[in-house]
């Protein structure tokens, strides 16, 4: 369904020197520095895939958006969305999408809500039959009747979001992107927002490409991830991967009775090599660390409970949200090769 080939996209900056000389030389010799916001991203998306594409502030997630969508073009690369070059044929490139950026709104702001649907309707040219069945296909999972007579700007941030969908939905487009739909959403919005696009993909197969920073989000909705750091693709596979990789660190921290004096080998007596398990002692706290794949939580506790009188226990598991900042932070991620 999409397929995009080496695409990259600079922009030109100009970079001023700082302070007032700075200013007033900047007038006339600012320095030209190009940015690659996209560098040499390639990557094959299928029909009915939902994909999660991931990455800190700035990596550049919004400008391939943008590209995939014919906003922008490429500086370099290739673009085919259903067969069509997206920058190249906007028009028919927009009867197969649908694009929701969670920053604005796509919505007549004057305009109560229905009279907004009324015309893409007609922009569209969906049938009467067609209008009827996805306004009540909307009803159901956002609830829009409530708030579907006032102007758009009289709604609030999750009644406009859950609006905004619907509006990209209409047509029933082939590929669904949706730039942070999730921003600033309450709970209970964001699950009505995550109903919506899994009900849409699993009726119509929609394509879905999601940008999002709530990792919920994609452990919900994403069969595959996509991570970009600077500009670069650094992943492109299952969430689950990642976790098997990077997830299997556990701790135990004990809270013990008294302070810990006597050391004891504590490898020797959970029968595992010394490097596989990682002790720290802060007077009467106990910490172990360990992967889960050596070591079960159970034996390292009944190890402890056997040796120490324990008053307390804890067990930390890595969750998703720290993996993917350690990911961020590393700029790089090594799953297939071990
Ligand atoms: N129109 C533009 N002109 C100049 N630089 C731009 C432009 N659009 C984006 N950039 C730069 O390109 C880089 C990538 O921006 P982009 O908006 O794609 O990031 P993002 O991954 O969507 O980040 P966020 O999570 O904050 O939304 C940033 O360094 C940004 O400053
Ligand atoms: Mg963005």
């Amino acid at each position: 369904m999409i397929e995009a080939k080496h695409i990259s996209k600079s922009f030109v900056k100009y970079e001023k020197e700082k302070g007032l000389i700075g200013m007033i030389k900047g007038f006339v010799n600012a320095k030209k520095v190009i940015k690659k916001a996209v560098d040499n991203v390639s990557f094959t998306i299928q029909e009915g895939e939902v994909i999660g594409y991931i990455g800190a502030n700035g990596a550049g997630k919004s400008t391939t958006i943008k590209m995939l969508t014919g906003i922008l073009t490429p500086t370099s690369g290739e673009i085919l969305v259903d067969g069509i070059i997206p920058y190249k044929d906007r028009v028919r490139n927009a009867r197969n999408i649908g694009v929701v950026f969670g920053q604005r709104t796509q919505l007549w702001w004057d305009l109560p809500l229905v009279e907004s649907f009324s015309i893409l309707k007609e922009i569209y040219q969906v049938s009467n039959e067609d209008y009827k069945a996805r306004m009540e296909m909307f009803e159901d999972v956002l609830q829009l009747s409530e708030f579907i007579k006032s102007p758009v700007r009289t709604l609030s941030l999750g009644q406009r979001m859950r609006a905004d969908i619907a509006a990209s939905l209409l047509h029933n487009p082939k590929v669904l992107y949706l730039d942070e739909p999730t921003i600033g959403l309450d709970v209970n919005a964001k699950l009505k927002m995550r109903q919506a696009i899994k009900t849409m993909n699993k009726t119509f197969k929609t394509t879905v490409i999601l940008t999002t920073h709530d990792l919920d989000d994609i452990e919900e909705l994403c069969n595959r991830i996509l991570i970009i750091d600077n500009g670069k693709i650094i992943y492109d596979g299952a969430l689950s991967d990642i976790k098997t990789k990077y997830g299997s660190d556990t701790k135990v921290s004990f809270v013990l009775k008294e302070a810990w004096t006597d050391f004891v080998d504590l490898a020797h007596l959970m029968e595992v090599d010394p490097k596989d398990i990682i002790v720290k002692v802060d007077e009467d706290k106990l910490e172990i660390g360990f992967d889960k794949r050596i070591l079960s939580v159970a034996h390292v506790a009944q190890v402890i409970m056997k040796n120490y009188e324990v008053t307390d226990l804890k067990i930390m598991e890595t969750d998703i949200e720290s993996i993917v900042s350690r990911i961020y932070n590393e700029g790089k991620v090594n799953v297939s090769n071990d």
